[in-house]
């Protein structure tokens, strides 16, 4: 039977806004307190400050349970629990900048009552253990603490939410376990019941190894190149294994995101921190590095020098369903393209680039980004995204030139349709010879 509680959510980004509307619909009641005025009082409008499929509907039908403040003190007014879902962005140092949880570790004001404090951000091991520390420093011994790291994924944050693969909760208190746990009644998953460290541990390592497959396919992908093969046909026939299974097992131009990247490097810095060198991590972020950049390769293969070339990236989000820039692949794309002197025409359904590419052209529709491009490089595989190797995007580029950064097109149509047609990790038919395959005439200077 799930017992209906006030949740108190500290940060309303893609986690917590995510989290607090999930448990709202689970019925419990739900105060989510972020520092931004802004973005609490677009909510109170039932503004969605982040896109995320579903998220407008589900926070407008769950209105009665939600609330939405700036105030610590509304926010922890009679919860039984507390999470926290603020961001842990990367330092310089390539560890995680936990001063957004210390903050929330010193708000906290003294209750008259016990409260069940719960990590729900991405925090290196060792987190709760200082957490723990410092609350019975500041003598709030009434304060439970509980690790229940997150595994939504954006784009499918809802779906994720609500039918999880599993539920993990670390924690030093068995009935601290069980709160958490019965927070989640109602979902249908397993239960990882664990300590705090092991906890924390399971998130960091689940993404490193995700981040780890998305690195090796990608390295076969480009051996694939080399010897001929075709890695999308290699990552079925791997993923049919049951061993292996099929997930991200899909060449591309690598990973981005708010997540994968940062939270490998913590898992690196950490193990470093303890004295162990996890050579293996190096490679992963190494490779991701350079497989970005891969693409850059290909055009120069087609275009020859880049300079004065117009080029067209197709999606600007790290991943297609978000809108969400960081550490997107795009922006170094853009950036290495700029840096070889060539024009960058960009398009994205939802993500907005002009702050963080002022540089680049943003254009409303794929046919205005294209129009006169020397390339269109698919860099996030958007569905509208599918039919790109049409006639109308043909005539209307410069040079029918298509770089499949996420193997979203079938190769054989997009050559057919008149296209010269490169993905990652897939054979590369020269095209037939014809004496000039741009539409138009270079401009001058190229
Ligand atoms: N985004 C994901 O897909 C994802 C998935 C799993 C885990 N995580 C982890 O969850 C955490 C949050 O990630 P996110 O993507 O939601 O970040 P985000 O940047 O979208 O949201 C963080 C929010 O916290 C707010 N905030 C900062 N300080 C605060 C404070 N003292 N009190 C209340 N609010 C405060 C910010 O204003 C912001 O709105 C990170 O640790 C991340 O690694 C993220």
């Amino acid at each position: 039977m799930v017992t209906n509680r006030r949740i108190a959510v500290f940060g309303a980004g893609y986690v917590g806004l995510v989290s607090g509307a999930c448990f709202a619909e689970l019925g419990h009641h739900v105060v989510l307190r972020d520092v931004l005025p802004g973005r609490v009082e677009a909510l109170r409008n039932g503004e969605i400050p982040i896109y995320e499929p579903g998220l407008e509907e589900l926070v407008a039908r769950n209105r009665d349970r939600l609330e939405f403040t700036t105030d610590v003190a509304v926010a922890v007014q009679g919860a039984d629990v507390v999470y926290v879902a603020v961001g842990t962005p990367p330092t310089y140092s390539g560890d995680a900048d936990l001063s957004a949880v210390w903050t929330v570790i010193d708000e906290l004001p003294r209750l008259d009552h016990r409260i069940v404090l719960v990590m729900k951000s991405t925090v290196p091991v060792g987190t709760g253990a200082k957490v723990r520390a410092a609350l019975d420093a500041r003598g709030l011994t009434n304060v439970g603490y509980v690790a229940n790291p997150e595994f939504l994924a954006e784009g499918t944050a809802l779906r994720d939410f609500m039918h999880p693969d599993r539920i993990v909760v670390g924690a030093a208190d068995a009935a601290d376990t069980e709160t958490v746990a019965s927070l989640h009644s109602g979902l249908d998953a397993p239960v990882v019941r664990t300590d705090v460290n092991s906890a924390e541990m399971i998130k960091m390592a689940s993404n490193a190894f995700l981040s780890t497959r998305i690195s090796f396919i990608n390295e076969i992908a480009n051996v694939c190149e080399l010897v001929g093969a075709d890695v999308t046909a290699v990552a079925e026939g791997m993923g049919l294994d049951h061993r292996l299974g099929s997930h991200f097992l899909k060449a591309g131009i690598g990973y981005g995101g708010s997540c994968f990247p940062k939270d490998i490097s913590a898992l690196k810095q950490l193990a470093g921190n303890s004295g162990y060198h996890f050579q293996l991590l190096s490679s992963v972020i190494e490779v991701n590095e350079l497989q970005k950049r891969r693409v850059i390769g290909k055009l120069q293969k087609h275009l020859g020098g880049l300079r004065g070339t117009e080029v067209a990236l197709l999606g600007l989000s790290f991943k297609p369903g978000t809108d969400d820039m960081r550490e997107a692949p795009s922006l170094v794309l853009a950036s290495r393209l700029l840096a070889e002197g060539a024009g960058v025409r960009t398009w994205d359904p939802v993500a907005d680039a002009s702050e963080l590419l002022p540089s680049a052209r943003q254009f409303a529709t794929v046919e205005e980004a294209v129009e006169g491009a020397d390339a269109a490089v698919i860099v996030t595989e958007w569905p509208a995204l599918a039919d790109l190797a049409r006639p109308e995007i043909r005539d209307l580029m410069g040079r029918p030139l298509i770089i499949d950064g996420r193997n979203l097109l079938d190769p054989d149509k997009a050559r057919a349709g008149g296209f010269d047609y490169e993905g990652m990790g897939r054979p590369w038919t020269p095209p037939s010879p014809s004496p000039d395959r741009r539409n138009h005439p270079p401009p001058p200077g190229k």
